[in-house]
């Protein structure tokens, strides 16, 4: 796992290489610590021009010449009247990058700023605003060097290695530790999810998942249980086998329980685990097949929500069920046409074996309907044609049930992850049935592809049972546009979100 910084909170300045300094449009005069030797700095520094304090903007000043630590980053915030928490969250994570390109080994983040300003609205709480600054930088830090050479690694390893958080208000010391504290968990469990997706499939296999998911369950106290193929051919499983049937690796089935005391109720999660995507005897064009490794995101997201949710001490139940299988071709593999007998006995025609990801949720959801739930979530790296419909800017969400659609809703909007409502209507499920079985797992034409994915998962949720559905597929990686998000591979995107909503449900 990538090693995150170490976090410290201290009452003065320690010696650091830097002292970092958020900074408002509205005049610097909040901003400055009064009695610190920065108030005398900042005023030679504001006589310059060209740092505007925009909200994204840094600026790095070397006082006292190469090779002193009177170093000072300005992170601008805009201003001080528009401030939110995702502002805060991604000026934390410029901040980040600017520590590394001008080689800090460590900082002061000088808080009072933050503190001290009245704001209305969106970022309202004080220390709010300190753990959303905090999570942008310590998100923003990851990096999976796990595959490179050790020169590499070494390398890109040449980061910030100790962050002190810095106040003069002695009396929320303990409050901001404890802030800290949950903010490190919060990127602890984003960064699992991270690294899962990472994973390349020759070593994210099936057994691999099982094995990790089984470790950090024994390390966070959750209950964690693994079906191989032989029991889930005796749970009656045929859409999840039909799909790895073609795999030389055995599919594996993960199911985690976090069980707080006097629990007030049951959320599940399902995720799609589909180490590789060749998209099996309906192959895959091979331009950025690579990028199929991911296609277990959806596992990883709820995983990583459900540890958190536990680290978290969740007031509800957490179950989560996570099925990990690949899709590839072979002289056993899945072809088009076949049948295939669901978990709760409905028959799937197979059009295309690269629709593969609604099968295995079919039956996992089945499954996970067992555990007793309240309420059902699912993420999945389901279709492409949620990206056509949504772009890289927000997630796909179905529903059956509006409170559920709401509940999701206040999560995302308190950790920034932009959830978009999609249409269930039950018309579209008209175009998934078939000739021989009673439905299909695709068309033949293009048309809302991620509905009619989300519609035949619908099918397999019982009646009465809140459940919401989220595809992932363009939010799970190569999320550029989000600064404290990878440019590349993973994004992490979606497990705050989860982990929150099973908080509050
Ligand atoms: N894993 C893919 C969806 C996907 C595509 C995720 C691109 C990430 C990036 C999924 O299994 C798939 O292949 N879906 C098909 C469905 C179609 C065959 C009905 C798709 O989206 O083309
Ligand atoms: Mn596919
Ligand atoms: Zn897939």
């Amino acid at each position: 796992m990538w090693k995150i910084p170490r976090l410290e909170v201290k009452a003065a300045s320690a010696v650091v290489d830097v002292d970092l300094i958020p900074v408002f449009q509205d005049g610097g005069k909040k901003v400055v610590p009064q009695d610190g030797p920065y108030r005398a700095l900042l005023e030679r520094f504001r006589k310059g021009e060209g740092f505007g304090a925009r909200s994204g903007q840094t600026e790095f000043v070397r006082f006292g010449g190469q090779g002193s630590s009177e170093n000072v980053l300005f992170v601008g915030l805009g201003q001080a009247s528009e401030l939110t928490e995702e502002k805060l969250r991604q000026a934390g994570a410029h901040a980040w990058t600017r520590l590394c390109a001008e080689k800090c080994p460590s900082a002061a983040i000088h808080l009072d700023a933050l503190l001290d300003l009245p704001v209305e609205g969106a970022a309202a709480d004080p220390l709010l605003r300190v753990r959303a600054f905090a999570e942008g930088l310590l998100l923003g830090a990851y990096r999976f060097p796990k595959h490179k050479s050790k020169e590499a690694a070494a390398a890109s390893a040449k980061t910030p290695a100790s962050l002190v958080f810095v106040s003069r208000k002695k009396a929320i010391k303990p409050k901001l530790e404890c802030d800290l504290a949950r903010v490190q968990a919060v990127v602890e469990c984003v960064n699992v999810a991270r690294d899962w997706s990472n994973e390349p499939s020759n070593i994210g296999t099936p057994a691999y998942f099982a094995r990790e998911a089984q470790r950090l369950a024994r390390q966070f106290g959750l209950k964690c249980k693994v079906l191989g193929e032989a029991e889930a051919a005796r749970q009656k499983m045929g859409l999840f086998l039909g799909v790895g049937q073609g795999s030389a690796r055995e599919g594996k089935i993960v199911v985690l329980e976090y069980l707080p005391r006097n629990p007030a109720r049951t959320v599940a999660f399902v995720g799609k685990g589909i180490t590789f995507d060749s998209g099996g005897i309906s192959i895959k064009p091979a331009t950025r097949m690579e990028e199929m490794k991911h296609d277990m995101t959806g596992a990883a997201t709820v995983f990583g929500a459900t540890l958190l949710a536990a680290r978290l001490k969740s007031p509800n139940r957490v179950v989560c069920v996570m099925g990990f299988t690949e899709n590839m071709p072979s002289g056993d593999a899945l072809q088009p046409g076949n049948v295939l007998r669901s978990r709760n006995g409905k028959t799937v025609e197979i059009i295309n074996t690269d629709a593969e990801g609604r099968l295995i949720l079919a039956d996992l959801l089945d499954y996970a309907q067992e555990l007793k739930p309240d309420v059902c979530v699912d993420a999945a790296t389901l279709t492409g044609a949620i990206g056509v419909a949504l772009g890289k800017h927000c997630c796909g969400l179905f529903s059956n049930d509006d409170g559920l659609e709401e509940a999701l809703g206040r999560a995302s909007r308190s950790t920034g992850e932009r959830l978009w409502s999609m249409p269930l209507y039950d018309e579209y499920f008209e175009d998934m049935r078939s000739e021989t079985a009673d439905m299909k797992n695709s068309c033949n034409d293009s048309y809302g592809g991620a509905i009619r994915g989300a519609i035949f998962l619908k099918q397999f949720v019982r009646k009465g049972l809140p459940w919401a559905h989220l595809d992932i597929a363009t939010v799970a990686s190569n999320v550029s546009h989000i600064p404290y998000f990878p440019k590349r591979g993973a994004s992490g995107a979606i497990v705050r979100t989860l982990a929150q909503f099973a908080l509050d449900y």
